[in-house]
């Protein structure tokens, strides 16, 4: 998000406009939490993860009241333009606020979990998804020197994108995702065709929104098959911070120029994506209501390299 930011500040400067910091989300608006950014405040923060003008999730905003006040904020500082960084939450408080008090914003979808709809990727997703391959070709070296079977949980409390492209290049041998209800049944199946191999360890990986994540998985699997010596790891957190990957500067530093010059041409209740490596605006109202589906082919990938 760092990247993001500094890119924001940079082009409204670069177009003459000056720029405040919103501290803290929608609860800074609310409590006139706000920073003057200039072109030194974002020098050096590229690298570094994170977002320098912290997080929240606001209940406040989610009233008339709160929302009143955090227009009263915007308009001692004669704010005329947003720029949000967040996900479904962040895009319906800008809408609303819009409808209620006209001040026009731009989205840009930030969110490890990459189930935003709009863009192929969002910020933070490849950094999450580096931090978790390295943590699974480390966990192998055990898997393989002990012949156990490691099921390592990722996040994504309601989507498989980071199980599903971590499983892939960690190699795992199965991959569980919310969205496969079968998915269960297909990892039975694996390791009733496996009993009896000499090699019987194994990576698989489960998305944290995965029927009660990968500890209830294990105890299953365990129940079935009382041989295996099973452990699990939850990667957690370690997921969601570290310097970004090239990637995702790149891409922060793209969604964050084009939010900009998007407001400047009179945007507003829209998110920027990247769709084939093209900028790409979507409203608010389509990217909160759609689901961006998982690419499916890539579990039917997953099932015929677990041969
Ligand atoms: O941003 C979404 C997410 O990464 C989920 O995958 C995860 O369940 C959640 O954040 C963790 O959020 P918190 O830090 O509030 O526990």
């Amino acid at each position: 998000m760092n990247a993001c930011i500094r890119a924001v500040v940079r082009t409204a400067i670069y177009h003459k406009i000056e720029v405040a910091g919103i501290m803290r989300g929608y609860d800074g608006m609310i409590n006139n939490e706000l920073i003057d950014l200039d072109s030194s405040s974002v020098a050096n923060i590229i690298q570094r993860g994170g977002t320098i003008l912290k997080s929240s999730r606001s209940d406040e905003f989610r009233t008339k009241k709160g929302r009143k006040k955090a227009f009263e904020t915007i308009t001692k500082h004669h704010i005329d333009g947003i720029v949000c960084i967040g996900g479904n939450g962040t895009y319906a408080g800008a809408e609303i606020f819009y409808k209620e008090f006209g001040i026009p914003s731009i989205g840009v979808p930030g969110t490890i979990d990459n189930d935003l709809f709009g863009t192929d990727y969002t910020i933070g997703y490849d950094t999450a998804l580096n931090t978790a391959m390295e943590a699974i070709d480390k966990i192998r070296d055990t898997a393989d020197s002990h012949n156990r079977v490691f099921l390592v949980e990722v996040m994504g409390r309601d989507t498989g994108f980071i199980a599903l492209a971590v499983g892939i290049a960690g190699g795992a041998e199965a991959i569980l995702v919310p969205e496969d209800q079968k998915d269960e049944k297909k990892l039975i199946e694996i390791f009733t065709r496996k009993k009896g191999r000499k090699k019987s360890f194994s990576i698989i990986v489960v998305a944290e929104g995965e029927h009660g994540g990968a500890i209830n998985v294990a105890a299953k699997l365990k129940k079935k098959f009382p041989d295996l010596d099973i452990r699990t790891t939850i990667l957690g957190h370690i997921q969601r911070g570290g310097s970004p990957t090239a990637r995702d500067r790149i891409l922060s530093t793209r969604l964050g120029v084009s939010a900009v010059e998007r407001l400047l041409e009179g945007g507003k209740n829209e998110c920027v994506g990247m769709i084939n490596n093209k900028i790409h605006f979507t409203s608010f109202k389509e990217a909160i209501e759609k689901r961006k589906p998982l690419p499916a082919y890539i579990l039917d990938l997953t099932q015929m390299l677990s041969v």
